[in-house]
Protein backbone atom coordinates (compact mmCIF):
# COMPACT_ATOMS: atom_id res chain seq x y z
CA UNK A 1 0.00 0.00 0.00
CA UNK A 2 1.57 3.10 -1.29
CA UNK A 3 1.55 6.76 1.21
CA UNK A 4 -1.87 7.88 -0.81
CA UNK A 5 -4.00 4.94 -0.61
CA UNK A 6 -6.55 5.99 2.21
CA UNK A 7 -6.96 3.23 4.83
CA UNK A 8 -10.86 2.28 5.70
CA UNK A 9 -11.77 2.49 9.65
CA UNK A 10 -11.88 -1.40 9.64
CA UNK A 11 -8.80 -1.86 8.11
CA UNK A 12 -7.48 0.63 10.47
CA UNK A 13 -9.24 -1.20 14.02
CA UNK A 14 -7.59 -4.66 12.37
CA UNK A 15 -4.11 -3.55 11.83
CA UNK A 16 -4.39 -2.09 15.41
CA UNK A 17 -5.76 -5.74 16.64
CA UNK A 18 -2.97 -7.01 14.67
CA UNK A 19 -0.52 -5.10 16.36
CA UNK A 20 -1.55 -5.98 19.62
CA UNK A 21 -1.56 -9.48 19.03
CA UNK A 22 1.94 -9.29 17.74
CA UNK A 23 2.89 -7.73 20.80
CA UNK A 24 1.16 -10.31 23.37
CA UNK A 25 -2.03 -8.34 24.21
CA UNK A 26 -4.30 -10.74 23.50
CA UNK A 27 -6.67 -10.60 26.40
CA UNK A 28 -8.86 -8.21 28.38
CA UNK A 29 -8.72 -7.50 31.82
CA UNK A 30 -11.99 -6.32 32.39
CA UNK A 31 -15.02 -6.74 29.70
CA UNK A 32 -16.85 -3.63 30.74
CA UNK A 33 -15.90 -0.34 28.82
CA UNK A 34 -14.85 2.60 31.04
CA UNK A 35 -16.01 6.27 30.88
CA UNK A 36 -12.95 7.93 32.10
CA UNK A 37 -14.33 11.09 31.67
CA UNK A 38 -17.28 10.82 33.67
CA UNK A 39 -14.59 9.09 36.51
CA UNK A 40 -12.81 12.22 36.36
CA UNK A 41 -15.79 14.26 36.50
CA UNK A 42 -16.96 12.35 39.71
CA UNK A 43 -13.53 12.48 41.13
CA UNK A 44 -13.48 16.34 41.14
CA UNK A 45 -16.58 16.72 42.40
CA UNK A 46 -15.80 14.50 45.42
CA UNK A 47 -12.98 17.02 45.75
CA UNK A 48 -14.25 20.14 45.33
CA UNK A 49 -17.40 19.00 48.02
CA UNK A 50 -14.43 17.57 50.26
CA UNK A 51 -12.80 21.24 49.98
CA UNK A 52 -15.69 23.05 50.87
CA UNK A 53 -16.25 20.96 53.91
CA UNK A 54 -19.88 21.31 53.58
CA UNK A 55 -21.89 19.11 56.18
CA UNK A 56 -23.04 16.70 53.98
CA UNK A 57 -19.85 14.98 53.36
CA UNK A 58 -19.06 13.90 49.98
CA UNK A 59 -18.84 10.53 49.09
CA UNK A 60 -15.67 8.92 48.67
CA UNK A 61 -14.67 9.05 44.39
CA UNK A 62 -15.29 6.02 43.17
CA UNK A 63 -11.79 3.81 43.26
CA UNK A 64 -10.04 4.59 40.15
CA UNK A 65 -9.93 1.18 38.55
CA UNK A 66 -13.54 -0.16 39.52
CA UNK A 67 -15.70 0.55 36.67
CA UNK A 68 -17.69 3.71 36.10
CA UNK A 69 -21.18 3.33 37.04
CA UNK A 70 -23.20 3.98 40.23
CA UNK A 71 -22.25 3.32 43.29
CA UNK A 72 -23.71 -0.09 45.15
CA UNK A 73 -24.86 -0.19 48.58
CA UNK A 74 -21.50 -1.29 50.63
CA UNK A 75 -21.13 -4.73 49.66
CA UNK A 76 -20.69 -7.11 53.22
CA UNK A 77 -17.22 -7.93 54.11
CA UNK A 78 -15.14 -9.35 53.10
CA UNK A 79 -16.03 -7.22 49.56
CA UNK A 80 -15.02 -8.52 46.23
CA UNK A 81 -12.72 -6.33 43.71
CA UNK A 82 -14.95 -3.92 41.99
CA UNK A 83 -13.33 -6.17 38.87
CA UNK A 84 -15.68 -8.49 40.36
CA UNK A 85 -19.02 -7.03 38.86
CA UNK A 86 -17.48 -7.92 35.46
CA UNK A 87 -18.00 -11.19 33.78
CA UNK A 88 -14.92 -12.79 35.16
CA UNK A 89 -15.37 -14.84 38.46
CA UNK A 90 -15.30 -12.73 41.25
CA UNK A 91 -11.55 -13.95 42.64
CA UNK A 92 -9.84 -13.38 45.90
CA UNK A 93 -6.66 -11.42 44.70
CA UNK A 94 -4.25 -11.46 47.94
CA UNK A 95 -4.53 -14.95 49.44
CA UNK A 96 -0.95 -16.30 50.88
CA UNK A 97 0.41 -18.46 48.99
CA UNK A 98 0.74 -20.73 51.73
CA UNK A 99 -2.80 -20.74 52.24
CA UNK A 100 -3.45 -21.63 48.76
CA UNK A 101 -1.35 -24.38 48.68
CA UNK A 102 -2.82 -25.32 51.95
CA UNK A 103 -6.50 -25.16 50.35
CA UNK A 104 -5.41 -26.62 47.30
CA UNK A 105 -4.44 -29.90 49.26
CA UNK A 106 -7.34 -29.93 51.18
CA UNK A 107 -9.81 -29.45 48.41
CA UNK A 108 -7.77 -32.06 45.89
CA UNK A 109 -7.71 -34.63 48.73
CA UNK A 110 -11.43 -34.51 49.23
CA UNK A 111 -12.16 -35.43 45.59
CA UNK A 112 -12.96 -39.15 45.17
CA UNK A 113 -13.49 -38.95 40.68
CA UNK A 114 -12.33 -37.15 38.19
CA UNK A 115 -15.39 -35.14 38.02
CA UNK A 116 -15.39 -34.18 41.58
CA UNK A 117 -11.45 -33.11 41.18
CA UNK A 118 -12.53 -31.00 38.24
CA UNK A 119 -15.42 -29.23 40.32
CA UNK A 120 -13.39 -28.52 43.03
CA UNK A 121 -10.51 -27.02 40.92
CA UNK A 122 -13.36 -25.01 39.19
CA UNK A 123 -14.58 -23.49 42.47
CA UNK A 124 -10.62 -23.15 43.47
CA UNK A 125 -10.00 -19.66 43.32
CA UNK A 126 -6.36 -19.26 45.01
CA UNK A 127 -4.64 -18.99 42.12
CA UNK A 128 -4.17 -15.76 40.34
CA UNK A 129 -4.36 -17.30 36.95
CA UNK A 130 -7.68 -17.79 36.48
CA UNK A 131 -8.88 -14.23 36.80
CA UNK A 132 -6.89 -13.55 33.12
CA UNK A 133 -8.05 -17.59 31.96
CA UNK A 134 -10.73 -17.83 29.46
CA UNK A 135 -11.20 -21.38 30.83
CA UNK A 136 -10.02 -23.79 33.29
CA UNK A 137 -8.21 -27.00 31.31
CA UNK A 138 -8.44 -29.49 33.87
CA UNK A 139 -7.42 -32.86 31.04
CA UNK A 140 -8.35 -35.01 28.45
CA UNK A 141 -8.46 -38.49 28.28
CA UNK A 142 -9.68 -41.63 30.12
CA UNK A 143 -9.42 -42.26 33.68
CA UNK A 144 -8.50 -45.69 33.40
CA UNK A 145 -5.46 -44.73 30.42
CA UNK A 146 -2.12 -46.97 30.61
CA UNK A 147 -0.24 -43.78 30.01
CA UNK A 148 -0.56 -40.65 31.31
CA UNK A 149 1.28 -37.00 30.26
CA UNK A 150 1.57 -34.02 31.98
CA UNK A 151 2.90 -30.77 30.56
CA UNK A 152 3.68 -27.35 31.76
CA UNK A 153 0.39 -25.09 31.23
CA UNK A 154 -2.40 -24.17 28.75
CA UNK A 155 -1.81 -21.94 25.19
CA UNK A 156 -4.47 -19.51 23.33
CA UNK A 157 -5.74 -22.89 21.63
CA UNK A 158 -5.97 -24.89 24.86
CA UNK A 159 -7.55 -22.04 27.05
CA UNK A 160 -10.82 -21.22 23.93
CA UNK A 161 -11.67 -25.33 23.73
CA UNK A 162 -10.78 -25.99 27.77
CA UNK A 163 -8.94 -28.58 26.57
CA UNK A 164 -4.69 -29.70 27.18
CA UNK A 165 -2.96 -29.73 24.14
CA UNK A 166 -5.50 -29.17 21.40
CA UNK A 167 -3.22 -26.54 18.87
CA UNK A 168 0.00 -27.05 17.19
CA UNK A 169 2.24 -28.75 20.01
CA UNK A 170 -1.31 -31.30 20.58
CA UNK A 171 -1.22 -32.05 16.92
CA UNK A 172 2.64 -32.88 17.06
CA UNK A 173 2.13 -35.20 20.17
CA UNK A 174 -0.98 -36.81 18.73
CA UNK A 175 1.45 -37.49 15.67
CA UNK A 176 4.20 -38.55 18.14
CA UNK A 177 1.34 -40.93 19.44
CA UNK A 178 0.24 -42.56 16.79
CA UNK A 179 3.77 -42.93 15.74
CA UNK A 180 4.29 -45.91 18.09
CA UNK A 181 0.55 -46.99 17.54
CA UNK A 182 -1.26 -45.11 20.06
CA UNK A 183 -4.25 -43.11 19.56
CA UNK A 184 -4.94 -39.64 21.79
CA UNK A 185 -8.00 -40.78 22.85
CA UNK A 186 -6.55 -43.83 24.76
CA UNK A 187 -4.16 -41.51 26.67
CA UNK A 188 -4.50 -39.24 29.63
CA UNK A 189 -2.83 -35.51 29.14
CA UNK A 190 -3.41 -32.38 31.44
CA UNK A 191 -0.83 -29.67 32.62
CA UNK A 192 1.11 -28.48 35.81
CA UNK A 193 -1.30 -25.28 35.89
CA UNK A 194 -4.69 -25.51 34.48
CA UNK A 195 -4.85 -21.81 33.12
CA UNK A 196 -2.90 -19.82 30.79
CA UNK A 197 -0.85 -17.80 32.11
CA UNK A 198 -1.33 -14.29 30.39
CA UNK A 199 0.57 -13.57 27.05
CA UNK A 200 2.07 -17.45 27.82
CA UNK A 201 4.79 -16.52 29.88
CA UNK A 202 5.78 -19.19 32.04
CA UNK A 203 4.02 -20.21 35.30
CA UNK A 204 5.50 -18.72 38.42
CA UNK A 205 6.84 -21.40 41.07
CA UNK A 206 4.45 -20.14 43.67
CA UNK A 207 1.35 -20.66 41.03
CA UNK A 208 3.21 -24.05 40.14
CA UNK A 209 2.80 -24.46 43.71
CA UNK A 210 -0.56 -23.74 44.48
CA UNK A 211 -1.81 -26.00 41.58
CA UNK A 212 0.41 -28.85 42.10
CA UNK A 213 -2.08 -30.92 44.50
CA UNK A 214 -4.48 -30.80 42.04
CA UNK A 215 -2.58 -32.63 39.10
CA UNK A 216 -0.85 -34.47 42.31
CA UNK A 217 -4.45 -36.10 42.58
CA UNK A 218 -5.32 -36.44 38.81
CA UNK A 219 -2.40 -38.25 38.84
CA UNK A 220 -3.40 -40.57 41.57
CA UNK A 221 -6.87 -41.28 40.55
CA UNK A 222 -5.72 -42.01 36.95
CA UNK A 223 -2.63 -44.26 38.41
CA UNK A 224 -1.61 -44.99 35.02
CA UNK A 225 1.34 -47.39 34.13
CA UNK A 226 3.22 -44.55 32.39
CA UNK A 227 3.43 -41.32 33.62
CA UNK A 228 5.20 -38.94 31.00
CA UNK A 229 6.38 -35.63 31.84
CA UNK A 230 6.62 -32.90 28.68
CA UNK A 231 9.74 -30.90 29.22
CA UNK A 232 11.65 -29.50 31.92
CA UNK A 233 8.94 -27.44 33.94
CA UNK A 234 6.46 -30.22 34.16
CA UNK A 235 9.55 -33.04 35.16
CA UNK A 236 10.98 -30.50 37.56
CA UNK A 237 7.23 -30.11 39.47
CA UNK A 238 6.50 -33.68 38.87
CA UNK A 239 9.23 -35.38 39.49
CA UNK A 240 11.03 -33.26 41.79
CA UNK A 241 13.89 -32.94 39.14
CA UNK A 242 16.43 -30.44 39.25
CA UNK A 243 18.45 -31.33 36.30
CA UNK A 244 18.03 -29.78 32.56
CA UNK A 245 15.62 -31.67 30.01
CA UNK A 246 18.41 -32.73 28.04
CA UNK A 247 19.74 -34.47 30.87
CA UNK A 248 16.62 -36.24 32.08
CA UNK A 249 14.82 -37.31 29.18
CA UNK A 250 14.42 -40.97 28.24
CA UNK A 251 15.54 -42.27 31.91
CA UNK A 252 13.38 -43.85 34.45
CA UNK A 253 11.96 -42.84 37.59
CA UNK A 254 9.23 -43.90 40.19
CA UNK A 255 7.15 -41.75 40.94
CA UNK A 256 5.01 -42.71 44.26
CA UNK A 257 3.10 -39.36 45.32
CA UNK A 258 -0.51 -40.12 47.33
CA UNK A 259 0.21 -44.14 46.53
CA UNK A 260 0.13 -46.50 49.22
CA UNK A 261 3.26 -47.80 50.60
CA UNK A 262 5.35 -49.90 48.35
CA UNK A 263 3.16 -48.63 45.17
CA UNK A 264 4.61 -46.73 42.18
CA UNK A 265 4.07 -45.40 38.74
CA UNK A 266 7.02 -45.87 35.95
CA UNK A 267 7.66 -42.44 35.07
CA UNK A 268 10.08 -40.63 32.44
CA UNK A 269 10.57 -36.89 31.05
CA UNK A 270 10.78 -36.35 27.32
CA UNK A 271 11.31 -33.00 25.05
CA UNK A 272 7.92 -30.67 24.58
CA UNK A 273 6.43 -30.98 21.36
CA UNK A 274 6.64 -26.90 21.53
CA UNK A 275 10.12 -27.53 21.79
CA UNK A 276 10.43 -29.55 18.84
CA UNK A 277 8.47 -27.53 16.57
CA UNK A 278 11.33 -25.37 17.33
CA UNK A 279 13.92 -27.28 17.29
CA UNK A 280 13.31 -30.57 14.70
CA UNK A 281 16.38 -31.53 14.22
CA UNK A 282 15.99 -32.80 18.11
CA UNK A 283 12.99 -34.70 16.87
CA UNK A 284 15.39 -37.92 16.84
CA UNK A 285 15.89 -37.59 20.18
CA UNK A 286 11.95 -37.66 20.76
CA UNK A 287 11.99 -40.42 18.65
CA UNK A 288 14.49 -42.86 20.86
CA UNK A 289 12.44 -41.72 23.67
CA UNK A 290 9.12 -42.74 22.11
CA UNK A 291 10.80 -46.04 21.18
CA UNK A 292 11.49 -46.41 24.71
CA UNK A 293 8.23 -45.33 25.67
CA UNK A 294 6.23 -48.20 23.61
CA UNK A 295 8.73 -50.79 25.14
CA UNK A 296 7.82 -49.76 28.85
CA UNK A 297 4.20 -50.12 27.86
CA UNK A 298 4.67 -53.48 26.34
CA UNK A 299 6.52 -54.58 29.37
N1 LIG B 1 1.75 -26.66 26.02
C1 LIG B 1 1.53 -27.26 27.21
O1 LIG B 1 2.44 -27.43 28.02
N2 LIG B 1 0.29 -27.66 27.46
C2 LIG B 1 -0.72 -27.51 26.62
O2 LIG B 1 -1.84 -27.91 26.94
C3 LIG B 1 -0.46 -26.89 25.39
C4 LIG B 1 0.79 -26.47 25.10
Amino acid sequence: MNAETPISSRDAAVALLEWYREAGIDVLLGEPARDRFAETAAEGAARRAAASGGAARAQPAQRSEGPARPEPPPPPPPAPSAEGASSFPSVRVAVPDDIAVADARERARSAATLDELRAALEDFDGCNLRITAKTTVFGDGPQSAELMFVGEAPGRDEDIAGVPFVGRSGQLLNRMLEAIGLEREAVRVTNTVPWRPPGNRPPTPAETQICLPFVQRQIELVRPKILVCLGSPSAKAILGSSEGIMRIRGRWTEYAFGLEAGQTIAATAMLHPAYLLRQPAQKKLAWRDLLGLKARLSD
